[in-house]
């Protein structure tokens, strides 16, 4: 999931760190805007190193402007969350004011919004704002409760920002699916593979694993039982699912047997087509350069798709730079999987958040937009709960 993090101008703006720490854990991308108030509590320095990424500060930045900044980033979100929310940042969202980057983008969205109030008791008790938290919650946002206890301002009470445990907890709430896979178990191959030339060397490629990882967590999020195949990547393990770390082809392969049988396969993974001939010590520089002998790896997918273990859903996928459909459909009916989905990878999609793909399956070839790779993830799981069911 994608978590668009406004971060309002209170003290517990340091607590913010902690939970974008736990988000990305979990394997939630998370994306911040700073509100002025909030850059005088943390810098942009320190979200964007915890985020990896870029943190949003003003709507008068040209670039963004160009491309329509404020309503790019609620469009690629899942959810706003809004930690700390402080009174007057509340006041502002509820009068429907949009005079910064954060109440703009809060004004032009259509994603649900989470808004997590901390600030002094009084000003909690005040009855502005016990006025503009009842309008927050008439306009269909979840505000939650603060908690109470000792503040930073000395004195005792309601107003305090909650642990971010229970800020992660009420994100997940708020963004739960609707258990669609229940009872189902569903096989995730995700990364590159790496195939050794010598125990010192191998052979790689560029994948990133993050859709393969993506997909995983959308199908354990709608509670599918998920076993993820991973090559070698450094992705944290999505909540809920089951890894199990290769490293070659031929790990995968016997990964992907030992896994069986699965109501679906997802075989998202950029397997190596070919591995070297096994060279027991590490190859010396000499004169002449090696010669390696390739030898043609088993292909996974092919080979699952006519075994008597086949799956009631397979899908396979496939990164093509041009001709991406044409090829998508001979690569479909080539290696006998159900649905094929391509991917163009002309661009950064390698190692990048977002994702061009086309699905082709019996009914044709449906083209989707340039998508999160979250959001890629979830219409695929969504199509897969409704071909299971
Ligand atoms: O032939 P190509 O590598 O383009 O096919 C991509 C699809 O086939 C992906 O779904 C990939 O996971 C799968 N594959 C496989 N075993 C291989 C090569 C590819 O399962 N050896």
């Amino acid at each position: 999931m994608r978590i668009l993090l406004i971060v309002g101008g209170g003290i517990a703006a340091y607590k913010a760190c902690e939970l974008i720490r736990l988000l990305r854990k979990l394997g939630h991308g998370v994306r911040c805007v700073l509100t002025e108030g909030g850059s005088h509590f943390v810098t942009p320095m320190t979200l964007a190193a915890l985020s990896e990424d870029q943190v949003f500060t003003t709507l008068w930045d040209l670039k963004d402007e160009a491309e329509m900044g404020h309503i790019q980033l609620s469009r690629q979100a899942t959810l706003i969350v809004v930690a700390p929310a402080t009174a007057d940042l509340i006041a502002r969202m509820a009068a429907g004011l949009s005079n910064d980057l954060a109440t703009t983008l809060l004004l032009a969205t259509d994603k649900p919004v989470l808004c997590v109030p901390a600030m002094n008791v009084r000003m909690w008790q005040h009855p502005a704002t016990v006025r503009n938290v009842a309008q927050l919650r008439a306009d269909g946002i979840i505000v939650l409760e603060p908690d109470e206890g000792p503040m930073a301002c000395g004195e005792f009470g309601p107003g305090r920002l909650p642990e971010p445990q229970a800020i992660v907890a009420a994100i997940e709430a708020a963004t739960a699916t609707t258990a669609s896979l229940a009872g189902k178990h569903i096989l995730v191959t995700a990364g590159p593979t790496h195939e050794p030339i010598d125990p010192v060397r191998y052979i790689a490629n560029r994948s990133s694993g993050r859709q393969g990882f993506a997909i995983a967590a959308a199908l354990a999020s709608r509670g599918a039982r998920v076993t993820l195949v991973a090559g070698p990547v450094s992705l944290t393990t999505p909540a809920g699912v089951d890894r199990v770390d290769v490293q070659s082809a031929l790990d995968m392969a016997a990964a992907v047997d030992a896994a069986l049988p699965v109501d679906a396969a997802v075989m998202v993974a950029a397997v190596a087509d070919w591995r070297v001939e096994a060279i027991p010590q590490k190859v010396k520089k000499g004169t002449a350069p090696p010669t390696l002998t390739l030898v043609e790896n088993p292909d996974i997918l092919a080979t699952l798709a006519s075994s008597s273990r086949r799956p009631a859903l397979l899908i396979g996928f496939a990164a093509e730079t041009e001709n991406v459909v044409d090829h998508a459909i001979a690569k479909r009916s080539r290696k006998g999987c159900d649905w094929l989905v391509a991917n163009d990878v002309s661009g950064d999609v390698f190692g990048g958040g977002e994702n061009t793909v086309h699905l082709v399956t019996d009914a044709g070839v449906e083209s989707w937009t340039r998508l999160p790779k979250e959001e890629v993830a979830a219409r695929l799981a969504d199509r897969i709960a409704e071909t299971l069911s």
